[in-house]
């Protein structure tokens, strides 16, 4: 694996701009939910970063959980919708205000998936609160309640997102050189 900054072709939102945005979100958060409780369920993997440093700037008594779901018959940079739960919540989420923290809305299928899922278990609302937004990739219609940035139709890597499991600790959004990337 290479050095990131042998496949970066640019930083599309540097860190400075990244924090702003979530302290941004987190104010909505606790300006909406203000005098009640949340639980704010983390999508594993990718959305790791953004949902620690989201929660840092809650004021609103929040619990968290984390769940995981992958895909089948899926390229590694798409997924379809045939989605399934490979790690189940601890937390029973009825009655329950339960935000979804997404790194990043793609095709849409994991979050409407997943949303499908959660509902059958009534939660009081949910909501989902996604950082990035890639809507011209959109193959099912998703609601996002909270949405950081949103960002064109480009191979993005850092701040919770992969390469081939990598690089998720980057403190920026960049995009990947695809040439450098593949000549790997
Ligand atoms: C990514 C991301 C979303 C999903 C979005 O997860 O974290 O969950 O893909 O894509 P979609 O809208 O097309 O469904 P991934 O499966 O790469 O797992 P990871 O979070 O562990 O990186």
């Amino acid at each position: 694996m290479q050095d990131y900054q042998d496949i970066l072709a640019e930083v599309l939102i540097d860190e400075v701009s990244l924090q702003k945005r979530v302290k941004e979100l987190a104010d909505q958060i606790n300006h909406d939910y203000a005098g009640e409780q949340v639980l704010l369920i983390c999508i594993l993997r990718g959305a790791l970063p953004f949902m620690v440093d989201l929660m840092r700037h809650l004021s609103v008594l929040n619990a968290i959980d984390c769940m995981a779901v992958s895909s089948y018959g899926a390229g590694a940079r798409s997924s379809t919708g045939n989605v399934r739960m490979t790690l189940d919540l601890q937390t029973n989420i009825e009655g329950k205000h339960v935000i979804l923290v997404e790194d990043i809305v793609d095709s849409g299928h994991t979050i409407s998936r997943v949303i499908d899922m959660l509902r059958t278990r009534k939660p009081r609302s949910l909501k989902v609160c996604a950082l990035l937004d890639k809507a011209s990739r959109r193959e099912v219609p998703v609601m996002i309640d909270y949405r950081g940035f949103s960002i064109e139709n480009k191979f993005v890597f850092g701040y919770g997102l992969d390469l081939d499991e990598f690089y998720r600790n980057l403190p920026f959004v960049g995009v990947v050189d695809l040439e450098k990337y593949n000549k790997e």
